[in-house]
């Protein structure tokens, strides 16, 4: 790097410190340099809004208070504190890491290097772990560090591509301060959450516009670019509440999307009340009529569900495989996916529940 290189990165580096000191965000998980509640945080903040994490996190530690008490739960208990927060792989990965951790007592790796070799540890949440339980000078390259640094240095090519991926973390790492990676990383987070927006940059309230590239020579606006997403697969699912006896039967997922999460009987790939009358044709074949009680939507991240709900009562809860004839308190116990939100407000509706007692529905 050349002198004036080192000397711009380092009035960045200085201006955003400061900045941070005087503006950084209030957040339940801050304020912490504990590497299990760090790794906790990042770990439900990668595919999870900062303010939507706050309570999911509070009452995680309330019910997981430290690694061991974690590695020696069951998944399915792990499970139902995630519920809400979606992708449960995280969930699974969070266990399996904690069990690791445990055995090694209790001591997590303290370089981004050694945390990436844990399940669900990625290069971002190492990096952002590593810096801030660790200080390493790492850059936790989310996409707010890779839009701040492309417009702070107007890197202009496609950041999907792993040569300006690269790039844009070499850059990163010259931003690492001597002391206080944790801090710089979370500057840039709150910078590009904040005001180095996404299509609206708000330049006039930014600290480092005066050092900023894309605003001197560009259109911050218009950066980062990158290539055009692929479409989400679009899928109808028909969803049955089935009942029987003031109970409604659940499905303990075996498929790798929301695996051992409970559902109601699904079909995918067609909504249709015949499609809804299939999924129990074998438990209840003289049933041949559901009613049509809704529809719901769920995104996930490359397939869309577009759910039609429906419900049908039969006279006997036979046993089904990998079911559970679930009562009102069990149907609120069990670890339900966000996925089923609507349909699961409904079979609480149906079953003499409300919403609104269901305690684990964080709003
Ligand atoms: N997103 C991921 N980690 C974060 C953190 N530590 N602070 C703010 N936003 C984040």
């Amino acid at each position: 790097m050349t002198a004036d290189g080192v000397h711009l990165a380092n009035r960045i580096t200085h201006t955003l410190m400061a900045w941070y000191q005087a503006n950084q965000r209030s957040f339940a998980f801050r304020g912490t340099r504990d590497p299990y509640r760090v790794w906790l945080s990042e770990i439900m903040l990668q595919q999870t809004r900062t303010e939507t994490v706050g309570p999911y996190y509070e009452r995680f530690l309330r019910r997981f208070p430290d690694v061991f008490s974690l590695a020696g739960a069951s998944q399915e208990e792990v499970l139902k504190a995630w519920e809400g927060l979606g992708y449960y792989t995280r969930a699974r990965n969070l266990h399996k890491t904690a069990g690791l951790v445990a055995q090694n007592g209790g001591v997590f790796p303290q370089t981004a290097e050694e945390l990436q070799k844990l399940p669900g540890i990625g290069e971002y949440a190492a990096a952002a772990i590593a810096s801030i339980a660790y200080d390493q000078p790492v850059p936790a390259m989310d996409g707010n560090l890779n839009r701040v640094i492309s417009r702070l240095y107007m890197i202009t090519e496609d950041i999907g591509l792993p040569a300006i991926k690269k790039q844009l973390r070499g850059l990163g790492e010259q931003l690492m301060p001597k002391s206080g990676a944790g801090d710089m990383n979370q500057a840039m987070m709150d910078l590009g959450a904040t005001i180095c927006l996404p299509g609206t940059p708000d330049c006039p309230r930014c600290p480092v516009v005066g050092l900023c590239k894309a605003k001197a020579l560009g259109e911050p606006a218009l950066l980062p670019t990158m290539k055009a997403k692929k479409q989400p697969q679009q899928v109808p699912v028909a969803v049955t509440l089935l009942t029987c006896d003031n109970k409604v039967l659940v499905i303990k997922r075996q498929e790798a999307l929301l695996k051992n999460l409970y559902v109601f009987l699904l079909k995918e790939g067609d909504a249709s009340p015949q499609a809804a009358l299939s999924t129990f044709r074998k438990l209840a074949p003289r049933q041949i009529f559901v009613e049509e009680v809704g529809a719901a939507r769920h995104i996930f991240t490359h397939r869309v569900w577009n759910m039609r709900i429906y419900t049908a009562n039969i006279r006997e809860c036979v046993p089904v495989k990998d079911g559970v004839w679930a009562d009102l308190d069990a149907l609120r116990e069990l670890p339900l996916p966000v996925a089923m939100n609507a349909a699961k407000a409904q079979a609480l509706n149906m079953l003499g529940g409300t919403v609104e007692n269901d305690k684990n529905v964080l709003k």
